[in-house]
């Protein structure tokens, strides 16, 4: 088998902060086994495989004894308390980074990180200040008012935003720093966007799907919804 590619000097953040309540879990989700280990460990561990230096993982307030059990082992990493949001927990990661040229910002919830996926959004950094991996969308798009369809939208153009986003560190941390909190940031290149830069969308990969739902778990298949209530 030939090398892995070599990947230019990243800091790494994970975000696993959250309380994972739509996935009903006993514990938040990011803590929670899936395919033998628990969910935030999976992605340090790829994301030290491929390099990450420094690897800063956000963590909730109180969780010493689970961030313990789950990262039991390891090093190389460090650990930092998150925020009220996921933008506060990545510009709390991000403030924890004395400093880097590049770093990737990774959802704890999207174990299964492909070392394929780190070396595309790092790739293309070489031409944008930043990228993320999409998806593109294959059902049709439907406006749900109360149940009854209102309207229909083209799918064409759209895409889906996974992580992990690749930025260059200091347009990335200023865009945190400038950010106002309204609206909520659904990920990080909405935060760069906002503060003028470019994002270039690579290709993403059906196994970064985001663990949401309790049956992500017990499927240990991104999760197929049929019912409402989603966000
Ligand atoms: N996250 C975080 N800090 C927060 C909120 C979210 O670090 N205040 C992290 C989560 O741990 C997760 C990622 O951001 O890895 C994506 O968020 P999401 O899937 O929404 O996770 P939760 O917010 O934990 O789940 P839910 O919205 O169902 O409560
Ligand atoms: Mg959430």
């Amino acid at each position: 088998m030939s090398e892995a590619p070599a990947l230019p000097p990243f800091a790494a953040i994970v975000v696993a902060a959250g309380k994972g309540l739509r996935a009903g879990q006993p514990l938040p989700k990011q803590f929670a086994r899936w395919r033998g280990k628990a969910v935030v460990r999976h992605s340090v561990e790829s994301l030290l495989d491929a390099g990450a230096s420094p690897l800063v993982v956000v963590v909730p307030e109180n969780a010493e004894d689970a961030v313990e059990g789950a990262l039991a082992g390891l090093s190389g990493y460090e650990v930092v308390t998150g925020g009220d949001t996921r933008q506060q927990s990545v510009a709390k990661g991000l403030e924890a980074v004395e400093s880097a040229d590049r770093v990737l910002v990774h959802d704890a919830a999207r174990p299964d990180l492909p070392r394929a996926v780190i070396e595309r959004v790092l790739a293309a950094l070489s031409d944008s200040p930043s990228a993320v991996p999409v998806l593109p969308i294959t059902d049709s798009l439907a406006l749900d008012e109360g149940g009854v369809m209102a309207g229909t939208a083209p799918r064409e153009q759209l895409r889906r935003v996974q992580t992990p986003q690749a930025f260059r560190f200091d347009d990335i941390l200023a865009a945190h720093r400038a950010w106002t909190g309204d609206p909520v940031a659904g990920d990080d290149a909405q935060v760069l966007r906002a503060a003028g830069g470019t994002v270039a969308l690579v290709p993403g990969d059906e196994r970064l799907a985001k663990l949401t739902y309790a049956e992500d778990f017990v499927s240990e298949q991104p999760s197929i919804r049929t019912g409402m209530g989603f966000d």
